[in-house]
């Protein structure tokens, strides 16, 4: 299959040692860092907030992939940008104006994706498209790793395929949550490029990660 990018969610991480799991990550060869932020108001849990993306800034060169599971959004854009963000993916449902929150993101210097939930139909793309470097389909609803891939989502991976190719632009089409070697196959078969996972690249430890990686881009 076509080699997707690997972004390893630090969500699945030892929290202790932040650091070092961001270097053994980065050194067993993932492309991005995928960073989930979360507010315990739009999603039930509580994870980081800015200070821990700056603190985890020196220990990579690799981008930052920040996955903001928070509302409201747009007053936190500047200081996650600040931090060392580098893509900032948000939800539409996370605020009144998600196109003014794109723009902000671009005015400063980032990438911005849009993420779509399971239950969040492709259509909301149509007018937002336009301003989207990356979009990210939610293979479970957010809040926590670890759960099971919806497969109902596969179609709307194909479904967003064809509209980004339609664009002619190049956007990313991410998919995050519940993706193990055999899930990451039949989202690059329906078109991802980008995939986020946290269990299947964190277990077993940092002597696995190399070939967590590795699997997960079919290498296995
Ligand atoms: C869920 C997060 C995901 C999650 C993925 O809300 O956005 O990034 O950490 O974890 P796994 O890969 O374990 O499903
Ligand atoms: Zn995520």
């Amino acid at each position: 299959m076509a080699q997707p990018l690997i972004s390893p969610s630090i969500l699945s991480a030892d929290f202790a040692r932040l650091g070092e799991e961001v270097r053994a990550i980065d050194e067993a060869g993932c492309d991005w860092i995928h960073v989930d932020v979360m507010d315990g108001h739009y999603v039930p849990n509580i994870t980081i907030g800015p200070a821990v993306v700056k603190a985890l800034r020196p220990h990579t060169d690799k981008p930052f992939d920040v996955h903001l599971m928070i509302s409201p959004i747009d007053q936190y854009l500047e200081e996650f940008a600040e931090a060392g963000a580098d893509i900032i993916t948000v939800h539409p449902e996370g605020g009144p104006h998600i196109h003014r929150t794109l723009q902000a993101i671009r005015a400063l210097g980032k990438k911005a994706g849009i993420v779509l939930n399971p239950g969040t139909p492709v259509e909301t793309l149509d007018y937002l498209i336009d301003l989207a470097d990356l979009v990210l389909v939610m293979s479970v609803n957010p809040g926590f790793g670890g759960q099971s891939f919806i497969d109902s989502q596969l179609r709307k991976v194909e479904a967003i395929r064809t509209m980004i190719d339609q664009t002619g632009r190049e956007i990313h089409l991410e998919v995050d949550g519940g993706v193990n070697p055999e899930t990451a196959r039949l989202c690059v078969d329906a078109g991802a490029d980008v995939l986020v996972a946290g269990s299947a690249t964190f277990k077993g430890g940092p002597g696995q990660y190399a070939a967590n990686i590795a699997a997960l881009r079919g290498q296995g």
